[in-house]
């Protein structure tokens, strides 16, 4: 009865097309393709990835071997709504074993993908990861066994969850930037962990934004609103993003929209580190333009990956009104962890340690759950670590013992430079098994990686 007295009830001016019982459709995000919903359940999100080689054609030398989830490079780009289960229905094709982590959810840690807690997939075998995420934003998933290798070969994707309220934008946008070390013939360079690699992590000598090697083009609408979320999955490499033609600024960092939206110059973004922009097209401007700059000497390398030509009516060239939760408190911490980042050397190999021991020695931290904590981070080496913790946010509560503002934001990675001693905050609120590390692939796989035990 109900059903047919909501269908025949005229559309209203909000109506978003959708019949009773459906749900509105998610925005169509520009960049790597969305995954089908198989699930047509409304709250569910069900989508099926499969690991396996493929091929793409990155430069005119290729085609390139690639090892990548559907086939394509990046993976395919996860959407659901603030409130949704996502059902990921995952099958290993690879010759080795391997485990999905999604990057920033603070979900189960059941379903994090990391092999302290789950069986590692095997070859053949099928696994379910099912979670609801507790925090709307820009995530990212990537394998979470010998990354340094399989997210360097191209197991890397993107997840948006939406948040309820976000105000409606002309273009919602996903950028995936990586470097990858692609040898003359367009083949991955082999993985030998040696020398700098070692050192520095891998960097690579072909960048790549959303699979591709050239320049990206589209139309903007000049003076409208556009939301760019952008990822660095490189193995090492920092990079920072610049926008030209445009008025910008940041709303949002590793997933949660900021308080207070800053307007700021080139941003940097560490490896794993996620930052969502709003981009208003000047109303006179030639192109948009999104660059990855990197420091060059004194000096600075920018690198145009994408470039947005005006078309359209004008827009009203505003800011939009993003619906971000205040930051919560600092309050005295009654708890304290320190972790002493520093490396060791036998005469020819590294291993990167904290607190004196390598992933493998440490028997890491037992932390309560529910309890303000203060995490002491110290350098010792004088090399950059971003340093990632799973399952909760963090704030920072000081560099150097200073306030960076640009350190503001409910985090899940941060950039602790050569020498830094960075204090974080986080309550702990998500007990369980939790990994924390350097995402610096190569400085994780020989060490740099402990566990936070949390218990109630
Ligand atoms: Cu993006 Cu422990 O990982
Ligand atoms: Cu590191």
């Amino acid at each position: 009865m109900l059903l047919i007295l909501l269908a025949c009830t005229p559309a209203s001016p909000t109506d978003t097309g959708a019949a009773p019982g459906e749900e509105a459709p998610l925005p169509d995000v520009w960049g790597p393709p969305p995954a089908g919903d198989l699930d047509p359940e409304p709250g569910v999100v069900e989508v099926h990835l499969t690991a396996s080689r493929s091929e793409v054609s990155w430069v005119d030398d290729g085609p390139t071997s690639v090892w990548a989830y559907n086939g394509v490079v990046p993976g395919p780009l996860i959407q659901a709504r603030l409130g949704d289960t996502v059902r990921v229905v995952f099958e290993n094709d690879l010759d080795e074993a391997t485990t999905i982590h999604w990057h920033g959810l603070r979900i189960d840690d059941e379903m994090d993908g990391v092999p302290a807690v789950q069986d590692p997939v095997e070859p053949g075998e099928q696994f379910v990861y099912e979670f609801t995420p507790p925090d709307a934003g820009s995530y990212w998933y990537h394998p979470h066994m010998r990354s340094y290798e399989q997210i360097e070969r191209g197991l890397q994707g993107t997840l948006i969850v939406h948040e309820p309220d976000a105000p409606a934008v002309d273009r919602d946008r996903y950028f995936v930037i990586d470097d990858v070390a692609l040898t003359g013939k367009g083949s991955i360079q082999r993985f030998s962990m040696s020398g700098m690699d070692q050192m520095m992590g891998r960097y690579g000598n072909t960048l790549l934004v959303n699979g591709s090697t050239d320049l990206l083009t589209d139309e903007v609408r000049p003076g409208g609103v556009e939301r760019w979320r952008i990822v660095n999955t490189a193995n090492a490499r920092t990079m920072w993003v610049d926008v030209t033609g445009a008025r910008w600024r940041v709303i949002a960092i590793d997933g949660t929209l900021l308080p207070e939206p800053y307007e700021t110059e080139r941003f940097q973004v560490p490896v794993g580190r996620r930052v969502d922009l709003e981009v208003i097209p000047d109303l006179d401007a030639e192109a948009v333009g999104l660059r990855v700059a990197l420091p060059d000497g004194s000096d600075w390398s920018e690198y145009p990956v994408f470039e947005g030509t005006p078309a359209g009516d004008a827009g009203p060239g505003e800011w939009a009104q993003w619906p971000a939760a205040p930051l919560p408190d600092l309050l005295d911490t009654e708890q304290e962890l320190i972790l002493l980042l520093n490396a060791e050397s036998d005469g020819s190999d590294l291993s990167w340690t904290i607190n004196g021991e390598t992933y493998t020695e440490g028997e890491g931290f037992e932390v309560q759950a529910h309890v303000p904590t203060r995490i002491i981070i110290k350098e010792r080496t004088g090399m950059e670590h971003p340093f990632h913790l799973h399952g909760q946010f963090f704030q920072v509560i000081a560099r150097n013992e200073e306030v960076d503002p640009t350190d503001l934001g409910q985090l899940d990675t941060v950039l602790v430079n050569g020498n830094d001693r960075v204090d974080l905050y986080t309550t702990f609120d998500n007990p369980g098994v939790w990994m924390a590390h350097c995402h610096i692939l190569e400085h994780a796989e020989l060490g740099m990686m402990t566990e936070m035990h949390v218990t109630e």
